[in-house]
């Protein structure tokens, strides 16, 4: 879906992405304030549950994609049974987790309800032996727990006989040639997301599959609108051309800091969103780093699970959940409610700065200890602590000149014995709110 654009500099291949987001309409001045839960949450589950899972296949693409024809694809209604389904266990492990909001898809592209939707009959609740409605137990069980609440919804529906379109390199009908056609699915989707706002009220809207329609055609303003008047406080995902409160890099890692006010980068527990034969986990320390690295950046993790047709969760994810809860446990202070750190150059390695930057967060990758150095603290530096652990470490500023007003180099001493298995969190307390020296050494 991103188009990468390539240059060479000196010999060196440098690949920068073109966002293909769409241009955000929304002034961000009058959703800041609704905003801020979704600032200061840093961690969300996603979930995509779906027939998919009955046959571990690609979610919706499979048939698109004719990996399987789209009969086969439609046999998986019978084997979605969720006969193991218990949505109070599935939110206690998201709480574990330290997760602060949830996503769950309630239509994918593949066009199948997860709730009882009365707009047509391809629903789990119609067309599965689950016979039941998946949304409404699971955000009652977050909300007694309270987590934040998200429904996923795939704008596009490639089963509806009324949608464009339906398989790879092919498409039912040009919009142009039949509008009133387009209105019967309009009328269907626009539907569904009336249905799901009124019957969930979910905190956060998360659309999907935007790219192909604009947002005349999909008309995203007025869908903006019929959610907000139910629902004043939700938040929408940036998938509504360009009518969506904040961006939604997918499995992509910003390498510099990007420029949205509000991002969440989205991200498989190995390489597929539901559940796959697939083996390909991240390790629990990949997670965390990954989940530093974009709080560290002032973004968010909304990191996937892909529950079993059963309604189980495979071993491997919840393992992963619960590693990163337990090193969310100890380490939460510098996480949560934080602010995005320091700017690339002062600090090899993450950071995070409390709100009234009077305490700086530097986070150890790879089990590093001896002498780190930080550059550019203005500062006078109180204390220096190892996060969930209490140890005090000391430190030393080096060539600090009286007469210059560049700060010294703070050198920082990490004994092995304080160290974290996955990531040791330093915190650095400081005088007053963080002063940052940002020239060229006393060459301007
Ligand atoms: C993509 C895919 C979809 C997946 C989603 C999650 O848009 O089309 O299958 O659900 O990303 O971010």
């Amino acid at each position: 879906m991103k188009f990468l654009g390539s240059i060479v500099i000196c010999g060196m291949l440098i690949l920068s992405a073109a966002p293909n987001f769409a241009q955000s309409k929304i002034d961000p001045k009058e959703i800041k304030e609704k905003m801020q839960w979704f600032a200061d949450a840093k961690l969300g589950i996603f979930i995509h549950a779906g027939i998919y899972s009955v046959n571990g296949i690609d979610e919706s693409w499979s048939f698109h994609n004719k990996k399987v024809t789209y009969a086969d694809y439609m046999k998986q209604l019978k084997g979605f049974t969720l006969k193991n389904y218990n949505p109070a266990a599935w939110a206690d492990l998201i709480a574990q987790s330290g997760a602060r909001y949830s996503v769950i898809t309630t239509k994918h592209h593949d066009g199948v309800a997860m709730y009882d939707t009365k707009m047509n009959d391809l629903s789990i609740v119609k067309a599965t032996p689950a016979k039941r409605d998946m949304i409404k137990p699971f955000f009652e069980e977050l909300r007694k727990r309270n987590i934040k609440c998200g429904a996923y919804f795939s704008l596009l529906d490639w089963s509806n006989s009324n949608y464009t379109g339906f398989l790879k390199d092919s498409s039912r009908y040009a919009l142009s040639d039949d509008y009133p056609r387009w209105d019967r699915f309009r009328a269907l989707f626009q539907g569904q997301i009336k249905e799901i706002n009124t019957l969930f009220k979910p905190d956060l809207w998360w659309f999907d599959g935007d790219w192909e329609h604009n947002a005349e055609e999909w008309e995203s303003q007025k869908v903006r609108h019929l959610i907000l008047s139910g629902n004043p406080d939700a938040i929408i995902n940036g998938r509504l051309q360009g009518y969506g409160d904040y961006e939604t890099p997918e499995q992509n890692f910003p390498v510099s800091r990007p420029k949205y006010n509000w991002w969440e980068l989205c991200m498989t527990t190995n390489d597929n969103w539901g559940f796959h034969h697939d083996d390909n986990w991240k390790t629990p320390y990949e997670v965390i780093t990954i989940f530093v690295d974009a709080v560290s950046n002032g973004g968010n993790l909304l990191l996937d699970m892909g529950p079993k047709e059963d309604g189980t969760i495979p071993d491997e994810q919840v393992n992963v959940l619960k590693e990163l809860g337990a090193w969310n446990k100890k380490h939460g202070e510098a996480i949560f409610n934080t602010v995005g750190g320091l700017p690339q150059g002062h600090f090899y390695g993450p950071s995070t700065l409390s709100k009234d930057s009077t305490s700086l967060y530097l986070f150890l990758h790879g089990h590093v200890s001896g002498t780190l150095m930080v550059k550019g603290i203005i500062n006078k530096i109180t204390e220096i602590s190892v996060v969930g652990n209490g140890a005090q470490l000391t430190h030393k500023v080096v060539g600090k000149i009286s007469w210059s007003p560049v700060p010294g180099l703070v050198y920082i001493d990490v004994p092995e014995n304080v160290l974290d298995k996955y990531i040791t969190v330093l915190k650095v307390k400081l005088e007053k709110p963080l002063k940052l020296y940002r020239g060229q050494g006393g060459l301007n």
